[in-house]
């Protein structure tokens, strides 16, 4: 897909993968809806509109969209980036957290889809992607909460690919492995370091997987740090 001129509404933008996302797509001409609770404070560009939303709250989405809506008259890129994570073992975890990251991680992602599929079907022209994580594939000890959700994210991902394939509307789910943001801010036995994914490369993914010829889809995209600990010794 050819990205100037297209739409693109971009879930969580005030930092991290979400934040150098909407800078690659403005600098290929896309207009991007950036919806979050905040915005980001360093990208200006007549092309990036923030709208805020929590899309915990399918009220919220709705009232973004309708926004969204007003400015444009389709969609042609849904990116659901919006995501956190709580750690640690599950009998310790408090059940609002466990709430928080399936409200965040998965049910924002079904309000969010349903704002664009039927147009994107009608029009025979959408691509989603959904950010899922490593976190997705295998369990891991101290990760049940948010293994649990991005697990769902894949079963989403997968099914809703299926389901909209034959009306030209792309799904992609992308598995990023342990990545250079903030979000390990919950988790105090993780600090952000060099040898982690940056988030301007897994942007850059995305990017390329939207600018693939038209019959050409990547379905499903895991990457990792080739060396997560730094070069060996
Ligand atoms: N970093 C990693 O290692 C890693 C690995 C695999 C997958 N991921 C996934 O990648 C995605 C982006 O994470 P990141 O690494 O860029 O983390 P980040 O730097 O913490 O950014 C997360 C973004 O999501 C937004 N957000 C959180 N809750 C929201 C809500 N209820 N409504 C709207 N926006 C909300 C945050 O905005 P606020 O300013 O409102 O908090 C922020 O902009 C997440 O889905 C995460 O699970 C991350």
């Amino acid at each position: 897909m050819e990205l100037k001129n297209k739409n693109a509404v971009v879930t969580g933008v005030s930092k991290g993968i979400g934040l150098a996302l909407c800078k690659q797509l403005v600098a290929k001409g896309a207009t991007v809806f950036g919806l979050g609770r905040n915005a980001p404070a360093d990208l200006e560009s007549e092309l990036f509109h923030f709208i805020e939303c929590d899309v915990q709250s399918l009220a919220s989405v709705e009232a973004a969209f309708k926004q969204v809506y007003n400015h444009a008259e389709s969609i042609q890129i849904l990116v659901n980036n919006a995501g956190l994570g709580y750690f640690g073992n599950l009998e310790d975890l408090p059940a609002e957290h466990w709430h928080e990251m399936f409200d965040t991680n998965i049910h924002g992602m079904f309000y969010c889809c349903k704002q664009v599929l039927a147009q994107m079907k009608t029009k025979e022209e959408g691509h989603i992607i959904n950010i899922a994580s490593t976190a997705a594939l295998e369990g891991m000890a101290q990760v049940s909460g948010y293994c649990a959700t991005k697990w769902a994210v894949k079963g989403l991902s997968e099914s809703l690919f299926k389901e909209v394939r034959d009306y030209k509307v792309k799904v992609t789910c992308v598995y990023p492995g342990s990545t250079k943001t903030d979000f390990f801010r919950n988790s105090p036995g993780i600090q952000p370091h060099e040898y982690m994914l940056m988030p301007e490369d897994v942007a850059l993914l995305m990017v390329q997987a939207l600018e693939m010829p038209a019959n050409f889809h990547s379905v499903n995209l895991e990457i990792r740090p080739l060396q997560a600990r730094g070069p060996k010794k």
